[in-house]
């Protein structure tokens, strides 16, 4: 597998706290794949977000970017320009009061010459759906618009990867649609490698892998077809299935022949369609 993200055996604990956040903690991450990173609250899932572009080191074990140890200072901006992030409030990753001033920002950080910063903007601005609002006010824009254009300032860093903290968390249904379909685009289009962190099991339903983090141990980990099944187990981890697992298993439970594999809303629908014409 051709790697971009690895941790192996990574521990972290912050200062002045007792216990460790993350233990013995091994993850690798393929390049050009499409992850989710689920978990209750506290499990880790943030403090790894931040191992991943070395804004955290581990305390003993390893974070590699690209081979790169983040623990070795001269890689420090390499790592950056590489892995892109984003967090969950998009008020607090506006940095201009135009949104091309925005989004050029970190690419002009980088010292990405002007004409090349000029390109860079326009094309993350129509990879995001915003080309219209280039010269617009950024705190006047909807939410969902909002953390388009903090993705579009990620994208003009052309980075190998994006590395997503609950980025819908604040949206609505729109904004968190478009959000997504963003993801999708960056990835099948750009190539970029895309780690999500979500609290939405239908948002990880449209990843290629889920992986379940609680207290700071990775604890299921595979293809949402495969780890959605599982719902007891995730019930443990005071996880849900997506809403048509459980209502597949509920069908099951009263005698209907349906798979749980049926997870996306309109195979679920066939699938009960199906089962029903029997
Ligand atoms: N700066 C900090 N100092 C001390 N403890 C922290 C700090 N940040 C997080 N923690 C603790 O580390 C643990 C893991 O936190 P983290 O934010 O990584 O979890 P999370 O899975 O992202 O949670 P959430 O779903 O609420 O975002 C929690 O117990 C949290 O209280
Ligand atoms: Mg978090």
């Amino acid at each position: 597998m051709d790697t971009i993200l690895r941790c192996e055996h990574a521990a972290f604990h912050y200062p002045d706290t007792d216990g460790a956040v993350l233990h013995d903690l091994s993850l690798s991450i393929e390049r050009g794949s499409f992850t989710a990173v689920l978990g209750h609250n506290g499990s880790g899932k943030s403090t790894l977000a931040k191992l991943f572009n070395a804004i955290l080191l581990p305390d003993s074990g390893k974070v590699y970017v690209d081979g790169m140890d983040t623990s070795d200072e001269a890689h420090l901006f390499d790592i950056r320009r590489r892995i892109g992030m984003v967090f969950q409030n998009p008020d607090n990753q506006i940095v201009s009061s135009v949104v091309e001033e925005d989004v050029a920002f970190a690419a002009e950080n980088l010292g990405v010459p002007p004409d090349e910063i000029r390109r860079r903007v326009d094309d993350a601005l129509a990879t995001v759906g915003m080309t219209e609002f280039v010269r617009h006010a950024p705190h006047l824009l909807s939410g969902g618009q909002k953390q388009r254009i903090a993705i579009a300032g990620v994208i003009a860093m052309e980075p190998d990867c994006i590395v997503l903290d609950e980025p819908t968390a604040m949206l609505d249904p729109a904004g968190r649609r478009d959000v997504m379909q963003t993801l999708h685009r960056l990835r099948n289009e750009l190539g970029i490698t895309v780690v999500l962190i979500t609290h939405h099991m239908d948002e990880a339903l449209q990843a290629d892998r889920v992986v379940v983090i609680s207290d700071g141990r990775i604890v299921l980990d595979g293809a949402p077809g495969d780890v959605f099944t599982h719902c007891d187990t995730l019930a443990s981890y005071s996880l849900s299935a997506p809403e048509t697992v459980l209502l597949l298993s509920a069908l099951q439970d009263a005698g209907l022949d349906v798979p749980l594999t049926a997870m996306t809303p309109e195979a679920c629908a066939d699938a009960i369609a199906a089962a029903l014409s029997e």
